[in-house]
């Protein structure tokens, strides 16, 4: 009904020359009503329950994606190639758009839109109304913390373990505006990190001044993961009794999570967790999305001008915009349709294979991998072995020998790995469900060989 108002609204202003103007920015507003919900149970790990792997086992899920087969891919999370489904789909926009811009907009725009958001709410937890879609996680850190709401004296805390798109992105916003930013550093030794002690350290990073917590659930320096919930339990209790414009909000950098660890994110207890889906979801390149607790919505305003009915709406009646605050933060502009829209195929891609399972298999491969690289002379695990404390990217170092040099060493053998952007960089590893046992032994067995 709403959407049909605003097609007569736009009409009647003569804004527009198309109908497929309207039906592209019909598919960019995201769920007004808030009330979208997904088919599934996200949380749960139904897929879990589900067909896991499937009958060709996950030799048969590696079969999906068009990777080179001579080559051990360990560096696919870095920009995903992606599976057939989501291949397709992109295929079968990207024609339709090649062939009748307006007409596949008008006529498909707005059921493929909610199409991808139900998927991401069936996948994330919560409804519809709750996701925004961006290109990159970058993209997305970009415009939180450039738009999170901030009172005199109050500022944002960070850690040394960021990565530069949180940085950066609280960089700018201090030069703008002149926040406040803290940073605190939650351990020396990643691989002997503990549960309690990374709490501890956040508890002791927390003040009355505090608004923001910007941090990374899994560190891709490190290969820290980070216990979100417990933090975000003890943020929880840190807020007890203060109002409501002086409590923390917990944001989270979730991109080396997402399409790894297998909760919902509203059971996590945070406030905003932003991700790009090119990376361990495997989905379309250029895409990303931030998740928002419904409530902590209202704290963050818009950069980049919505495409919303809301936004343009009011712009054209000249009022200030009103209406569900997602819909009003999401970036408008004409997109990259074909891939956004397949979101919904690189969501029940992991959906099918059960999150659980995906969460199994990528931490089963990551541990045999630590355990061959454990025993190596010369080579110093820096990912914690605890699962309950990594996930799949996994960082050493190799006596004397240089990680970008390491890379290229093992390139030269058909073995893809990569070395973390920081200013102390190591050997990075990402085993995942486009990698095999096999691969993961050869692998040990070519560091073996370099250290
Ligand atoms: C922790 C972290 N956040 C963000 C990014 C950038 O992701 P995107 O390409 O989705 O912006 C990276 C690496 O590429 C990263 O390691």
């Amino acid at each position: 009904m709403e959407e049909l108002d605003r097609r007569a609204l736009l009409r009647r202003a003569g804004l527009v020359a198309g109908a497929g103007v309207l039906a592209g920015l019909a598919g960019c507003d995201p769920d007004p009503a808030g009330n979208g919900r997904g088919t599934g149970p996200a949380g749960q790990t139904a897929g879990a329950a589900g067909q896991g792997a499937g009958p060709g086992g996950w030799a048969g899920v590696r079969g999906q994606f068009e990777l080179d087969p001579g080559k051990r891919h360990f560096a696919a999370f870095v920009l995903a190639s992606h599976p057939r489904p989501v291949a397709e789909a992109i295929e079968q926009h990207r024609r339709g758009l090649q062939a009748d811009t307006d007409g596949y907009l008008e006529d498909h725009g707005q059921r493929l839109d909610r199409q991808a958001r139900t998927a991401a709410a069936d996948y994330l937890g919560g409804d519809r109304g709750q996701v925004v879609f961006t290109r990159s996680t970058t993209d997305g850190l970009g415009l939180l913390y450039g738009g999170l709401r901030l009172r005199p004296g109050q500022e944002v805390v960070t850690t040394t373990h960021d990565f530069y798109s949180t940085h950066e992105a609280l960089r700018l916003r201090a030069e703008r505006t002149g926040a406040r930013l803290r940073r605190i550093t939650l351990y020396e030794d990643p691989a002997a990190v503990t549960t309690g002690r990374l709490v501890a350290a956040v508890r002791r990073g927390l003040d009355p001044r505090t608004r923001v917590l910007a941090q990374t659930w899994v560190h891709s320096g490190t290969g820290v993961k980070l216990p979100m919930a417990e933090i975000c339990a003890a943020v929880a209790d840190h807020n007890r009794g203060r109002a409501p414009a002086d409590r923390v909000l917990v944001c989270a950098d979730a991109v080396h999570a997402l399409g790894v660890e297998p909760e919902a994110v509203p059971d996590l207890g945070c406030d905003f967790l932003v991700a790009g889906c090119h990376k361990w979801l495997f989905g379309p390149r250029g895409t990303g999305v931030v998740w928002g607790r419904r409530e902590a919505w209202a704290e963050v305003t818009g950069t980049v001008p919505s495409f919303s009915g809301a936004g343009i709406g009011a712009w054209i009646e000249g009022r200030k915009p009103a209406g569900p605050r997602p819909a009003l933060f999401e970036p408008g502009g004409y997109h990259a349709y074909e891939h956004r829209w397949a979101l919904a195929e690189a969501f029940r891609f992991h959906l099918d294979l059960g999150k659980r399972a995906v969460a199994d298999r990528t931490r089963a491969l990551a541990t045999r991998l630590k355990d061959g690289l454990a025993g190596i002379p010369g080579v110093r695990l820096v990912t914690p072995r605890d699962p309950e404390l990594s996930a799949g990217i996994v960082c050493l170092e190799v006596a004397g020998r240089n990680p970008g040099e390491l890379v290229a060493d093992l390139r030269r053998q058909g073995i893809l790995a990569s070395a973390t952007p920081y200013a102390e960089p190591y050997l990075r590893l990402g085993p995942s469900i486009v990698t095999s046992e096999e691969d993961v032994d050869a692998a040990v067995a070519a560091i073996r060989g370099l250290a």
